[in-house]
């Protein structure tokens, strides 16, 4: 690949000068970079000589100006020159911008694959939901995390199985059984006229409410509790029925959001497991029983604190069932990485989880890891669904395709309403997956809708639109050349090469490595950057240069080729974020 060509060629170009003006043989563990330099008059790219001055007992300018005499650099290279400590570099720009098209152009779908993960597999966990009320704008995070993390590391080569947890079971579902079957008044879904998971979730408001004055709701929610692991008949049709409502919600939000799972586990279906392994754990001495009869683990040792597995009217604890979730994976998946995306309020339950996991003999838990993330804000303040101040996922949608449907008005007042209906949603959805992946994971985000749906600033619709400028470009030309000859279009590089061509080329070449470092980092924000700037260097490269227009038919072809290169790469690139490339806005 190019950028490795580029990068290998230049070691081996600067290890041989090394060894010619120093008589230094070896560069040894010398991180090698070529960063981007402040101004393209200097050189194209450009080595701080700070890491050789170490090795070479000399000071950096002197470095590189000794280098410069001496280096000889392979194609695409052209000439050296010494910057003080800097050695820049100068590209023979027509042979590697021909060079990056071509690649990009050779590459296809696969520009950008790399791999890194090679015979590796991920149970990649996300998305993991109560079923006690509907997602909220921290889900669609998580969610939107989930499907680009799954996207760019099957990219970087691994076997990616997107696996989902259903928290299905436990006090807080009991809670909406008892709203329920207090104030629900028999009423479904479809008698109210409300989605499934809303409906419930209000129920689950209702409780808050209600318990606030009445501690005994408490009881009767943890006495139900019970009765649901004794299995008795009318709380567990009751409590399938309330499920379902919930699930089918969530499978409404999924399908608009584009969130899909390979295995769903079910907390039902699992705690039981976990049990069994506290039980076994507790045979074989890791773990004791309090005098009250809860079952508990000292995790002192770890360093961390002590910690109830079983409660001492022997239901399970939320981390009950991770232990049996996460065994019942390893034996179903046989992974060789486990990953939790899960917001950052729960740092401390995946410590605990590993820990326990170590404890009890689970070698692979050395193999598991917590994504953790910030959490989301509204401008308003923290979203909280025990208050009944939510912030629905359904509604964020709502919302944002409200936006961006005027924002579409204002170009095209006579649109159609099935096109309009596509792109507004296109829009919305690239907006709100932008926004949220273009942060890195440990910041907080404040969503602001408005701004999400900017068509300028730092947003998906900007790259969305950056797509659609380069594709009605290029309609353009299949049109205009359809009338003039077929022949019009030879490309002739040798007139490419100027500062905006090759900052775009630039970008498009290190694509590759923005995909590998996002897989590697497990931070889409580093691929969402990469685009951004993308974007903007091709916006500057339309301003300053005509396509169809240029001087010869040569240069209109050449740079087409630039055209038809940066389309694929935003176009792949917002694919492994989830998003859609519109041809047309
Ligand atoms: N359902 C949990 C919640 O909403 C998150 C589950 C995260 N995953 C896990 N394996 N514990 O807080």
């Amino acid at each position: 690949m190019l950028e490795d060509d580029v990068r290998s060629g230049f070691r081996a170009a600067l290890a041989a000068a090394v060894g010619a003006a120093f008589g230094e043989a070896d560069l040894g563990g010398v991180a090698v970079e070529l960063a981007p330099t402040p101004d393209a008059s200097v050189g194209d790219l450009g080595f701080g000589c700070f890491p050789l001055a170490k090795l070479l007992r000399r000071r950096p300018a002197e470095i590189a100006a000794r280098l410069a005499e001496v280096i000889q650099l392979p194609s695409p290279f052209r000439k050296a020159e010494a910057v003080g400590p800097y050695l820049n570099v100068f590209l023979d720009r027509p042979v590697f911008l021909e060079r990056v098209c071509r690649e990009v152009l050779e590459a296809g779908e696969a520009y950008g694959d790399c791999d890194l993960g090679r015979g590796q597999k991920v149970a990649l966990e996300f998305s993991s939901p109560n079923t006690n009320k509907p997602q909220h704008l921290g889900h669609v995070r998580n969610n939107v995390l989930g499907m680009a993390l799954a996207r760019i590391l099957e990219a970087a080569g691994y076997r990616v199985i997107k696996v989902n947890l259903i928290n299905d079971r436990g006090v807080h579902i009991c809670q909406t059984m008892v709203a329920y079957r207090r104030w629900g008044g028999g009423a479904t879904p479809q008698s109210a006229g409300r989605k499934g998971d809303h409906f419930v979730g209000d129920l689950y408001v209702r409780f808050s409410q209600e318990a606030a004055k009445d501690a005994a709701l408490h009881r009767e929610a943890q006495e139900l509790l019970v009765r649901w692991e004794r299995g008795e008949p009318d709380v567990l049709a009751l409590w399938r029925t309330m499920n379902g409502w919930v699930l089918e919600g969530f499978e409404a939000t999924y399908r608009r959001l584009g969130v899909e799972f390979d295995r769903v586990y079910r907390e039902s279906e699992t705690y039981q497991h976990g049990r069994e392994i506290v039980l076994r754990a507790l045979e074989a001495g890791q773990c004791y029983r309090l005098p009250d009869g809860a079952v508990e683990a000292d995790l002192t040792p770890d360093g961390l604190e002590k910690k109830i597995l079983l409660r001492r009217d022997g239901t399970s604890v939320y981390i009950t069932q991770d232990l049996g979730t996460a065994v019942a994976r390893q034996a179903e998946l046989g992974f060789d990485r486990m990953y939790y995306v899960v917001a950052s309020e729960q740092n401390y339950h995946f410590r605990v989880l590993f820990a326990l996991l170590r404890r009890f003999g689970y070698a692979w838990a050395e193999h598991c890891r917590h994504v953790s993330y910030g959490m989301v804000y509204l401008p308003e303040g923290k979203m909280k669904s025990r208050e009944g101040k939510v912030v629905d996922a359904d509604d964020l949608m709502d919302e944002v395709e409200a936006l961006s449907e005027a924002a579409i008005r204002e170009k095209h007042a006579d649109i159609a309403p099935d096109e309009l209906a596509r792109r507004r949603r296109q829009i919305a959805l690239g907006a709100i997956k932008f926004y949220l992946l273009n942060v890195n994971l440990d910041k907080d985000i404040t969503f602001d809708p408005a701004a999400s749906v900017s068509f300028e600033g730092d947003t998906g619709p900007y790259v969305q639109y950056s797509h659609t400028r380069i594709c009605g470009i290029l309609r353009k030309a299949r049109e205009s050349s359809s009338l003039s000859s077929p022949s019009s279009g030879r490309a002739d590089f040798s007139q490419l090469g100027n500062d905006a061509e090759t900052a775009l080329g630039l970008l498009l070449m290190k694509f590759p490595s923005a995909v590998r470092g996002a897989a590697e980092s497990l931070n889409p924000a580093r691929l969402a950057g990469h685009l951004l700037e993308t974007a903007r260097a091709f916006a500057q490269f339309y301003h300053d240069n005509p396509v169809l227009q240029a001087e010869t038919p040569g240069l209109v072809a050449a740079r087409l080729e630039l055209c038809r290169a940066t389309q694929r790469v935003l176009q792949r690139g917002l694919e492994l974020l989830g998003i859609e490339a519109p041809e047309q806005m």
